[in-house]
């Protein structure tokens, strides 16, 4: 629906796939993008002053929105971008696949169009690959748009742009997401009571430099996250202070499993500088090669604590 010279605006520390997308496809069809930090680093004014000064009045078409983020677990306030981008004629769309629909509702905080890559805690067993756009009742493509399908309902101009391009899911992945489904919010509970623990010991650990979960009140937009989400989630990231020892940590984990992906029962280990974010190597995106991302699943809390401790001894 974008034509060359329009333009979105996108989180600085976005999932790198996305940026991928954005960058190395849309850019040469002439879709412009400003990388902006909307989080602030937890000044929420500052965050949405950059993203003021990044829009481009009739130009910006979209403003992308990744909270909490994909690996840095960063925070931004939807509903203030959500005035935001409606301010300047945009669409306002949240890519919530860290938080899920269980933990938060964008579009009850203002959003038009949420994302979620159903691969993660939707499907949540690790089996099936997907994804899902939701769009809120009534949303219209901003000025200038047009709907392949005619007029300027967003929600008839995707579903026309899924059926012409193919992105439909087969029966047998529509049954395994739908399966998942039904255990999301039990698996979520879990995912984050195990996350908590598993933070707090991190936080405790003198291996680690830093530990970013939202849940913390350490981390600059818990504050945030406690008034928009319902729940911390059960991602976590840290910092070990040297890249050696980070992917020392990543390769001595046993109940971790060295993986991609995100949002399964079994919990995962990665190392985003060489692994799912080394596509945003050298740009905007790039990500301390220190860190280390951790999917923390649903089994014994105390294996996963007992995983961790041996693998930064
Ligand atoms: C925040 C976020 N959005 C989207 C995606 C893309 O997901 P998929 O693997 O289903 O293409 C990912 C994958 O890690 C992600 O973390």
């Amino acid at each position: 629906m974008l034509r060359p010279g329009d333009h979105v605006v996108f989180p600085g520390d976005a999932y790198g796939g996305t940026y991928r997308l954005v960058h190395r496809v849309f850019g040469p069809w002439g879709v412009e993008h400003t990388p902006v930090d909307m989080t602030g680093t937890g000044d929420a004014q500052a965050a949405l002053s950059g993203v003021r000064a990044a829009v481009r009045p009739g130009a910006t078409k979209v403003v992308w929105v990744e909270t909490p983020t994909n690996p840095l677990l960063g925070i931004s306030d939807i509903s203030a971008l959500a005035d935001l981008a409606h301010d300047a004629g945009a669409l306002l769309v949240v890519d919530n696949t860290f938080a899920t629909p269980y933990l938060q509702q964008p579009l009850a905080l203002g959003a038009d169009v949420v994302v979620h890559s159903t691969t993660k805690y939707v499907g949540g067993h690790s089996d099936v690959v997907g994804g899902a756009l939701v769009v809120a009742t009534g949303a219209q493509l901003p000025g200038g748009l047009g709907s392949p399908a005619g007029g300027t309902d967003v929600a008839g101009a995707v579903g026309f742009h899924q059926n012409s391009s193919g992105a439909v899911a087969g029966p047998f992945d529509a049954w395994l997401t739908l399966r998942g489904l039904k255990t999301l919010a039990v698996r979520m509970d879990r995912h984050q009571a195990n996350a908590a623990a598993v933070a707090a010991f991190l936080d405790e650990h003198p291996g680690v430099t830093q530990v970013i979960y939202p849940g913390l009140a350490s981390h600059p937009g818990h504050e945030t996250a406690a008034r928009q989400m319902s729940g911390f989630g059960g991602m976590v990231s840290f910092r070990t202070g040297g890249e050696a020892k980070a992917l020392e940590v990543c390769s001595r984990t046993r109940v971790f499993t060295l993986a991609e992906s995100l949002g399964g029962v079994e919990s995962l280990v990665e190392h985003p500088g060489r692994m799912t974010h080394a596509s945003v190597a050298g740009s905007a995106l790039e990500v301390p090669d220190d860190l280390v991302r951790l999917s923390v699943g649903i089994e014994d809390v105390d294996d996963l604590l007992a995983d961790l401790d041996r693998a930064l001894s």
